[in-house]
């Protein structure tokens, strides 16, 4: 698969929207399924919006012109005092999966942050994204933190 990564542009967005089933991975069964589907299309029906609200970068990878994955990445300020650059949505789409696309989606926003002057990138998944969990891991990235949950009667 010859896959290229570039910045997302405007005619990619239903390619775009499509992945969002993508992201609901995992998610706790304590969570309403709807309403993470629906956040997910928010999230990122927000890259098309006509005045985007952070700034930050959004990359598609396209194989033979069709859209396969997408990542974006942002900054934010960590506890300690330093920005850093921040993963909010990586996503590929199922048939392209385990070619390599998230690897490459995760190194252009690493050389993104790394344009900003940042040290260090960071992201959330879901615990039970088993599938993620690996990915990072195998990746370079090492757990930071975890989140607990108690479900209250
Ligand atoms: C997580 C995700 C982005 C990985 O993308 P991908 O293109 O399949 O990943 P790559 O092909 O670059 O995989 C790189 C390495 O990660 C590991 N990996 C990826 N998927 C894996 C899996 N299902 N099980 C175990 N290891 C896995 C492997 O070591 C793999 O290398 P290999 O294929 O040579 O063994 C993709 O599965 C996805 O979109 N999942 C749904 C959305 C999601 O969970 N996003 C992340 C949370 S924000």
């Amino acid at each position: 698969m010859n896959v290229q990564i570039r910045p997302v542009r405007e005619e990619d967005r239903d390619a775009v929207m499509e992945l969002a089933s993508q992201l609901t991975e995992g998610v706790a069964e304590w969570r309403d399924p709807g309403a993470v589907a629906e956040a997910a299309r928010q999230w990122l029906a927000g890259f098309f919006a006509p005045s985007p609200e952070q700034r930050g970068a959004v990359f598609v990878a396209t194989a033979d012109g069709e859209v396969v994955g997408m990542v974006s990445v942002n900054t934010h300020r960590h506890f300690t005092g330093p920005v850093e650059a921040y993963i909010g949505e990586l996503a590929v789409a199922p048939h392209a999966v385990r070619m390599g696309v998230g690897r490459r989606l995760l190194s252009t926003a690493e050389d993104w942050a790394r344009r900003q002057g940042l040290r260090h990138l960071t992201l959330e998944t879901a615990a039970g994204n088993t599938t993620a969990r690996r990915f990072y891991a195998a990746v370079g990235y090492r757990e930071e933190a975890i989140r607990f949950t108690r479900v209250l009667d």
